[in-house]
This record gives C-alpha cells, structure tokens and sequence, in this order.
C-alpha cells in the first residue's frame, strides 16, 4: 500500500510530460538490479538479504527529487542519496528502515567559467568528469579534491575532500563558493536563501543529514603548465623505515607546492615479507626547481631529475589513478573505480612522529595481509592556516598527516569478511598510543562505523557526540544546531547523520 501511495504521490506531484518511468525504477524492473548493483563501489553489501529500496529515483530536473522528498515523508520512507557510491559503510544505499534511494547520476553537468575562475559542477557528477571538463577549457587551471576519479562530487564535498593541493589549496569543501540544496521542505534554496548556517555545514559536515545538494559552485585554483609527479618505492632494506621516520617531521613543513604522501604495502605474497614504501609526490611546478628543494628538505630520499617526469596537471591526475602515461583522458569519465573490491578503513590524525619501533610494527601487521594499504597524506601549509572552524572540518594546524587503513578481499564471504576486518581492527588498536587522543579524531569522508552509530534513529545529541566529536570535534555541536533549524523532524537520518541538539518536533 506504502508503495502505490508513493508511486501515486509522485505522479501527482513531478512533471506530467515525464514518464514516470524513465526516473523512478521499481523492483523488478531491469534498470532496478543494474542501477543497485552498479552504484555499490564498496561491493561488501551486494549479497546482503537486508532491505532493499522501494524505488531508486534517477530525477532528470530538481522538479523529481522535490517530489520524491515530499512523497517520502508523506509515506514515512527514509532517503538515502547517492552521488559517486563510494560511502565507505553503503550510507548511500543502505537502510534498515524501509526507504528510497534517489540516485543523482543523471544530474552531472560541469559549467566551467574560466573568465572568473569558477565552475558549476552538479552533484552526480565525478572528480574525474569535474578535472576532465576544467582541463578542456585551460591548461592552468584545476581544482584541489582527490585522487580517485570515480568517487563523486556529492558525497566528497559533504565530508571536505583532500588530494595532492591539498597542502597549497586545502580540502574541495574550502573551495566551495555557493551551491543550490534541496532541503527538508522541499524548497530550492542557494546560499543567499539556504542562510550562512547551512551554507557551513553543507561544506563538510557530512552527506545527507541537511537535505540533496543539487550542485556546487567552486573557485578554480590556478596550476602551472607544466607539473611534476615521482613515485619511489622502498623496501625495507633500502631504508624504507627510516625514510618514512624522516618523511613524518619533513613533509608538513615543506614548501606548500610540494606535496609528498607515502603508501605502505604488501607487495608480494601473504607472510613473504614483501613491504615496501612508495614515496607519491606532486610538485606544482619543473623538476629543475624541485631537485634542489628536495636536496634542501629531503636529501635522505637522494631524488634524481630522472626519477620525475614533467607532465600536464590532467596528466598528473591520470598518474596518481594509477593510469599509464600516454593513458586518454577519456578514462576520467568511467564511473566505476578501477580497483573496485570489498573493502573496510579506519582513519587517524597524528601530531607527533611515530617513533621507528612504532613503524616496524606497522610493517610487521601489514606482512598478515595481501592486500593492505596505510595511506600518510601530509597536511600543513594552507591547511594550518584555515581556521578549525571556518568549515566542519576541524583537522588543521597541529597535524601533520592524515592516516588511512586499507584492506581489500576479493572473495565476498561472510568468513572472509569478519577474517579482514579483524585485522585492521587489530592494526588501528595497535596505533593508539601513535595517533591523536581524546577524542582519537577520524575523517568524516572515511565513514567507520566502528566509532559509533545512532541506534535509534532519535538518537540524542550527548550520545551521538561519541562518533561525531571524532569526526568533528567542537564543530560537533554547531552542526547538532544547524540540524536541529534546516531539519526539525529528523528526516534526514541515518546511522552517522547529525542529531538534532533536542528531541524533534
Ligand atoms: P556516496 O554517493 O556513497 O555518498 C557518500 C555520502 O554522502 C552518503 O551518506 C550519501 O548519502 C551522501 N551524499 C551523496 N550525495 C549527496 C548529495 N548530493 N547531497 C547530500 N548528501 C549526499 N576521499 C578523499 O578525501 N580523498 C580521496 O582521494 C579519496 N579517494 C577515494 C577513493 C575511493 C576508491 C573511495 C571508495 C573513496 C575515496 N575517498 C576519498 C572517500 C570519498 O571522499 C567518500 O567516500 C565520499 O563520501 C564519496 O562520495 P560519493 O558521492 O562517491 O559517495
């Protein structure tokens, strides 16, 4: 009954020219299955017999998602909203409440505006398609967001979203400049209507706890013609502990063109003791400048001019996405991420160097898995110099690199499942004395529901202060505020959503 009245409500209330049909897909339809399972990047749930959706919603116009907002409330279904599928926990496409999910992939138009260096990029849109389309219109503009083409605008810019300017230009929430939300009323409001308030906490307090961001308006950062990227592998008896010891204290203090981040791996076979340290950097200008910075800073890496190559910053893009030179720009615009598998991490900040025993037992944890990443992103430089409040986001001056746990299956088994999760609980319990304390912090945009999850889906603001102080830190509580005015019933809940200060209306 739920389902025909929503159906009905929604004819009533979308563009009667539409048909319903092209934009709302009922189970067992054939667009159905194919959108479900196409849009899972973290693939760990595709078996899973919990509830499915009602009805995916692919809305054409803001016209389908003002109504399915409205329809929903008025049958009591939950929304979830998805962008780029790449929520860590499937936030954007998982319930335990009978719910719709209204997925924005036909809402990913890129305007760029290179006269006043801006550009209008909708929210289903990817980092891949956003990067792409700047790069067509100027060799010396970009914008400072992630690494992985595939992940999209919508999720990554709710939860502040850090790549390699990050320490020139800080997170793509910085660089956010007005957007357009569809909120709780239904209304579309933009920044001047939405209020400063909102306007904050949309920029990194976290998806779908404040309405649909329907598109971003962004400040384009300026790039040289000419960049410069080298990736250098360390094992072990090349000095690859002691590099990553110097890289701790070097890294945020370097010029903030330069960017160096470091992944350890397992490179070879479980327990064959094959780890290794890439040392990952863009240089936002020639090698013939980097190569004395680098003797200046980092002499210890011993960089030569013929580990670098100069490239375009779309072609740095390609780079860091693991493409081979020469790769089309084409591949920008493929939805799906290249490694897609199961997956589960954790996150931490850290304000001091770890000392090298503390580093071995990394390595000594990493050699128990095939495929295990740790991920150092340094910060410093403008991120030291953004206010912790200026946005959600609160990890700035003081840290000196952001840590990602990584580990990947193939094999979607509920033994094979718990077997890997256990090991990078194992390794994030071992980190504790390493890494920021009370609260132990985390990045929002690296959901972990491990921190804490609303159990009740009034969950009270003290308790949900448990996770949302990790993420958030005093923020926290401004956001449980902006909640509690732009969506007084709560309907924008979900397991991490932003509590309301009291109990709703
Ligand atoms: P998804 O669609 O799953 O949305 C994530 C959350 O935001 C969900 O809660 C969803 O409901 C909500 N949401 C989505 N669209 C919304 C909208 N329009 N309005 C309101 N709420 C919305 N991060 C990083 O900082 N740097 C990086 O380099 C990377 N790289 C990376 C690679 C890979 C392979 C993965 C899987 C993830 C990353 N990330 C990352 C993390 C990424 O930034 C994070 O998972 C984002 O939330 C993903 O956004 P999507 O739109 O893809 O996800």
């Amino acid at each position: 009954a739920t389902q025909d009245a929503f159906v009905s409500c929604m004819l009533i209330y979308s563009r009667r020219f539409i048909n319903i049909s092209d934009y709302l897909h009922a189970p067992g339809s054939p667009s159905y299955i194919a959108l479900l399972q196409s849009s899972q990047q973290n693939p760990r749930w595709v078996n899973s017999t919990g509830p499915k959706p009602q009805y995916i919603i692919t809305p054409s116009g803001d016209i389908e998602i003002q109504s399915s907002i409205l329809c929903s409330r008025k049958n009591s279904l939950e929304v979830r909203v998805l962008s780029g599928g790449h929520d860590y926990e499937g936030q954007s496409y998982r319930s335990k409440a009978p719910f719709i999910i209204i997925n924005l992939i036909t809402l990913r138009a890129v305007r760029v505006d290179i006269e006043n260096e801006t550009a209008w990029v909708q929210s289903g849109a990817t980092l891949g398609e956003l990067y792409y389309n700047i790069a067509k219109k100027s060799k010396v503009h970009g914008f400072p967001a992630g690494v992985c083409p595939s992940v999209g605008i919508g999720g990554h810019f709710s939860g502040g979203g850090f790549g390699n300017m990050v320490r020139k230009y800080g997170l793509a929430a910085d660089n956010v400049i007005d957007a357009y939300v569809i909120d709780v009323y239904s209304r579309l409001l933009d920044r001047e209507t939405m209020g400063e308030d909102l306007f904050w906490a949309i920029r990194g307090g976290g998806g779908s706890s404040f309405g649909v961001v329907v598109a971003w308006k962004i400040k384009l950062v300026r790039v040289p013609e000419m960049v410069t990227v080298f990736n250098i592998p360390k094992k072990l008896d090349q000095g690859a502990s002691e590099l990553v010891h110097r890289w701790q204290s070097v890294a945020e203090k370097l010029p903030e063109d330069l960017f160096i981040r470091v992944i350890m791996q397992n490179v070879g076979q479980v327990y064959n003791k094959t780890v290794e340290a890439t040392f990952q950097s863009l240089y936002l200008g020639e090698v013939s400048e980097l190569i004395p910075m680098m003797s200046e800073w980092f002499p210890e890496l011993g960089l030569r001019s013929e580990n670098c190559t100069e490239m375009t910053w779309i072609e740095s893009a390609l780079s860091f996405a693991g493409y081979p030179k020469g790769q089309s720009w084409d591949v920008l615009l493929t939805r799906t991420d290249q490694y897609k598998s199961n997956f589960k991490a954790k996150s931490d900040f850290v304000t001091k160097p770890i000392p090298i025993d503390g580093l071995k037992g990394i390595w000594k944890r990493m050699v128990e898995e095939e495929l295990a990443f740790v991920i150092l992103e340094p910060f410093g430089g403008r991120m030291s110099e953004i206010s912790k409040s200026e946005i959600p986001f609160p990890h700035r001056k003081g840290n000196l690199y952001n840590i990602q746990y990584l580990v990947k299956w193939d094999v979607n088994t509920g033994k094979a499942t718990k077997k890997h999760m256990y090991w990078v609980r194992k390794l994030y319990k071992y980190m504790k004395p390493y890494v920021s304390h009370s609260p132990r912090r985390a990045y929002q945009n690296y959901r972990d529901f491990d921190l804490g999850v609303n159990k009740h889906p009034n969950t009270s603001y003290n308790k949900a202060a448990h996770w949302g102080n990790k993420y958030f830190k005093s923020n926290f509580k401004r956001l449980a505020q902006v909640k509690s005015k732009a969506d007084p019933f709560n309907f924008f809940r979900h397991e991490q959503s932003i509590p309301l200060i009291s109990k709703p209306k």
